[in-house]
């Protein structure tokens, strides 16, 4: 059953070219702009027309959400709030008519996320579900359903979910932005061949599993690990961090490195790993300057950036090559040597990955 790995998790990590390539099946082709999403059942007048957009989850599929709000306030050009799904259920939250409410979940059963797609719908809000389980309680509340067709999901941490979750969301974004006429037929097309080379980054990324054990194998012994990141980068530190303390027990803090001086420069010494989140991005240069003051406190620096950034290479204590990737991909790439990173540690300090202590892989109470 699992193929030759060791752990659900490692052979789900390795499933995520494939899951994505599923995901994209039908819905985008080369050369065209555009973006078909049938299943969403919503007419293109009315999913264009909202005012806002609220995305509910918990977890990982919050890490998900919170790129989403980039991504559609990028491509779309329409504000995003971005809630979990315990916190937004409790606060009579101002939602209505207006509002497009995208819930994201793996197993579609969380009962946070959907009590509070509930109380969205209940005050006229409508309801769309990011899901990877057909037939889950979420997609039949929503008015439509967007699938993640990442597979079964084993592994109590969440890798595949994830990654098909990040790209159903650019599809959506991007299908949004084109009915709002916010990108051109020419930016689709680009968009869209992005989306079509992904995958076989994956692959790239994933054939450096080796390099990433070796890492593990430096810092496994560490009690404490922070992530940091900026911009689209900065969930993925959190999810990054999140990875790491539910399966090796180490705690783990993902901030956004601009963040780092009004608290956590204080926890920085020589016996604290810090990974950043080092690629090219147009705010590249603070995130150097954020691990130039790291370094200069003795922090081991854990930077994942491409081959040709010799800034971020000539601080770090180890690194992580990704391939060069538009800066709205780089998210799903850099989340490939977290997922490896904490596999690795926890693989090494002899834990149960696949059934990690106190933790259930669908949470259906609140
Ligand atoms: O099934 P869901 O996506 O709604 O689950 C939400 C969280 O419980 C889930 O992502 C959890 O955080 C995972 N264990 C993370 O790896």
């Amino acid at each position: 059953e699992k193929a030759g790995y060791t752990h659900f998790m490692q052979k789900e990590i390795f499933e995520q070219p494939r899951a994505i390539i599923d995901t994209l099946a039908g819905r985008i082709k080369s050369g065209s702009p555009e973006v078909f999403l049938p299943d969403i059942g919503l007419e293109d007048e009315v999913f264009k027309s909202f005012d806002r957009v609220v995305m509910l989850a918990c977890g990982t599929s919050y890490h998900a959400g919170l790129i989403g709000k980039f991504l559609f306030e990028g491509l779309a050009r329409i504000p995003v709030e971005v809630d979990l799904g315990s916190e937004f259920r409790y606060r009579d939250p101002l939602v209505g008519p207006k509002d497009l409410v995208v819930a994201i979940s793996q197993s579609g059963e969380t009962a946070d996320t959907l009590a509070a797609l509930k109380e969205a719908t209940s005050k006229g809000a409508t309801a769309l579900a990011i899901c990877n389980v057909v037939g889950s309680s979420l997609t039949r509340e929503a008015s439509g359903t967007l699938y993640t067709h990442a597979g079964l999901e084993i592994g109590v941490a969440s890798t595949k979910a994830f990654t098909t979750q990040l790209v159903a969301l650019y599809l959506l974004a991007l299908h949004m932005g084109r009915l709002r006429g916010n990108v051109s037929d020419e930016k689709g097309i680009e968009l869209v061949d992005d989306l079509i080379k992904l995958p076989g980054l994956l692959q790239e990324v994933l054939d450096k599993e080796e390099e990433i054990k070796k890492i593990a194998e430096d810092y496994c012994q560490a009690d404490d690990f922070l992530y940091l990141g900026r911009g689209l980068c900065y969930p993925i530190a959190l999810e990054g961090a999140l990875k790491l303390k539910e399966i090796s027990y180490i705690h783990a803090e993902g901030y956004p490195a601009g963040e780092m001086k009004h608290g956590p420069i204080a926890l920085i010494d020589e016996k604290m790993p810090v990974v950043v989140l080092a690629n090219n991005t147009d705010v590249f240069e603070k995130v150097l300057s954020n691990m130039q003051e790291v370094s200069a406190r003795g922090g081991k620096l854990i930077a994942l950036t491409e081959e040709d950034n010799s800034a971020a290479l000539a601080l770090a204590d180890s690194a992580v090559m990704i391939p060069a990737a538009p800066q709205t991909l780089a998210p799903v790439l850099l989340t490939i040597p977290l997922q490896l990173l904490a596999y690795h540690i926890s693989v090494l300090r002899g834990t149960d990955v696949d059934q990690p202590r106190n933790l259930a892989k669908s949470v259906t109470v609140e």
